[in-house]
């Protein structure tokens, strides 16, 4: 895997599988010397971790130092409380990134899209959704249009007004049927 960059607090880092590893390592095994050094000559090492910009800030930032053994040197990881807390941190960092990358590049697997296949879709799908807009905007217009006239071709209509109560002849059944209906109205 090659390397990944990203913003964190102290400026631009990578990200390198073989950082996790090691950082891994570790915490996965706590009584072993070994899992704590790596060697600055080591090719692997060279090329993944001190050629890649931050690669060694980041190692020293969860805590290896250098540390020189019969004249070679070494980054070897030193188990304070800091620095145990450090490493946590560092490698939850480290392996929320890994995930990340994993997923976008399995989505970019997935969808087999490069990015301009990608943004030509997202303009067609535009463009449809514009025309669509556009006829449904006109029909809408049309329809309008047609009730307006339709509506002003009808003759003029007289509202409708019932008979005042007071205008019907006292004792009419239309006048005993109206009192009737007030008294059941509730205000
Ligand atoms: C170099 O470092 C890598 C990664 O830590 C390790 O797997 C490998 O065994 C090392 N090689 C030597 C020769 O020490």
């Amino acid at each position: 895997m090659g390397h990944n960059f990203w913003l964190s607090g102290t400026g631009l880092i990578f990200f390198s599988q073989c950082l996790l590893t090691l950082c891994q390592n570790i915490l996965d095994h706590p009584d072993q010397d070994k899992y704590r050094r790596f060697k600055l000559n080591n090719k692997t090492i060279q090329t993944k971790i001190i050629q890649a910009k931050g690669g060694l800030e980041y190692a020293v930032e969860v805590g290896f130092r250098e540390h020189v053994e019969d004249f070679q040197p070494y980054y070897v990881w030193q188990p304070t409380p800091d620095n145990a807390a450090n490493l946590r941190v560092g490698t939850f960092v480290l392996k929320e990134h890994h995930e990340k990358i994993v997923a976008k590049q399995e989505a970019a697997r997935q969808s087999k899209m490069t990015h301009k296949e990608a943004a030509d879709l997202v303009a067609r799908q535009v463009k449809i959704q514009f025309e669509e807009d556009r006829r449904a905007m006109a029909a809408k217009q049309r329809i309008e249009a047609e009730r307006r006239i339709a509506l002003e071709s009808l003759p003029a209509e007289r509202p409708h007004r019932p008979t005042p109560v007071s205008a019907l002849a006292p004792g009419s059944p239309e006048r005993d049927r109206s009192n009737l209906e007030d008294d059941f109205k509730e205000d």
